[in-house]
């Protein structure tokens, strides 16, 4: 039986934990929660699985263009939602009637998402900080939110504590690592998107067995891009279930924002807990040199 109760804090922290995972009342129906983790895979379901503000949504463009010879999500947004259920928000049955070809998104962690040994799992993975500051821009722009006004200094305190974003970020980090070289399993960084976005979409056609030539190519990269997205008004468009608000899907969408907002304090910490997490790691505990994420501080 799932196990759901309310999370006992001193701060009155209103999301529920279902099976250790934390889900904010006001956007999460519990029994749709529920039926989501008793989803049963099925051997040709795609799913985008991710901890949140990671990168989901580019992903969820990305994969559906190329299932659809380059389709816009604009070109029609029903078509869109329904070939690209939320697992937790949208639950077992939508997933199990969707539209297929289409990928499912979700932010279960990895041993709770319904497995398959043939289903397909799209990874995507974004470093700690500017995950913390997304989220936190995230939640304090949904009006009446229960966390709308929380500082960022707050917000940070829970993200290293693991009492936010659904579960603590390196729950979803080092599953998603150590299942990487699965074959059913595609591993992406965000900061690899921004970095080459035509050599990662190439991998994911690669992934999902679907060919693609230049002119494709360049249709998917234009309309997956963060301009594209924001001009089309992404956010505006897609209202999730349980909300008539709009969210900042797609908001900045650059490496690095956090330089801007942590303290030397809050940056001390995040490099004192990776390093503590990913010691004795290979690549793990280097996987972010490049982009200068946890360098002395
Ligand atoms: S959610 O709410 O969990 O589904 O959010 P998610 O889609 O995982 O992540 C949102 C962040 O991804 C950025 N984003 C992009 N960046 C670059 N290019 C494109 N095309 C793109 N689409 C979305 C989005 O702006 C959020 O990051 P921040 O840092 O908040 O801007």
């Amino acid at each position: 039986m799932t196990n759901t109760e309310r999370a006992e804090t001193n701060d009155s922290d209103p999301s529920m934990v279902i099976e250790g995972m934390r889900f904010t009342s006001e956007l999460y129906d519990p029994e749709i929660v529920c039926s989501a983790m008793k989803y049963v895979a099925r051997p040709d379901d795609i799913f985008i699985a991710t901890p949140p503000r990671s990168g989901t949504t580019w992903m969820q463009i990305i994969v559906y263009a190329l299932l659809n010879r380059g389709r816009a999500f604009d070109e029609n947004i029903d078509d869109y939602i329904a070939r690209n259920p939320f697992l937790e928000m949208h639950g077992k049955e939508a997933v199990e009637t969707m539209p297929r070809p289409g990928a499912i998104k979700t932010h279960l962690l990895f041993d709770l998402m319904p497995y398959h040994p043939n289903a397909k799992y799209i990874c995507v993975i974004r470093n700690p900080k500017d995950v913390c500051v997304s989220f936190h821009r995230f939640v304090t722009s949904i009006k009446g939110g229960s966390l709308s006004g929380i500082t960022f200094d707050g917000l940070c305190e829970r993200f290293l504590a693991g009492k936010t974003c659904h579960a603590d970020y390196f729950e979803y980090l080092l599953p998603y690592w150590f299942h990487k070289d699965d074959p059913n399993v595609l591993f992406v960084l965000y900061e690899e998107m921004k970095k080459d976005i035509r050599s990662v979409i190439n991998r994911i056609a690669i992934f999902l067995g679907i060919e693609i030539n230049k002119k494709l190519l360049e249709r998917i990269v234009m309309v997956s891009s963060f301009d594209y997205l924001k001009n089309t008004g992404y956010n505006e468009k897609i209202v999730p279930a349980h909300t008539v608000a709009s969210f900042k899907f797609i908001r900045k969408g650059i490496v690095g924002d956090w330089r801007t907002v942590l303290s030397n304090e809050q940056n001390r910490l995040f490099n004192e807990r990776f390093r503590e997490k990913t010691r004795n790691i290979p690549k793990l505990s280097t996987l972010w040199d490049a982009y200068h994420v946890f360098d002395d501080e």
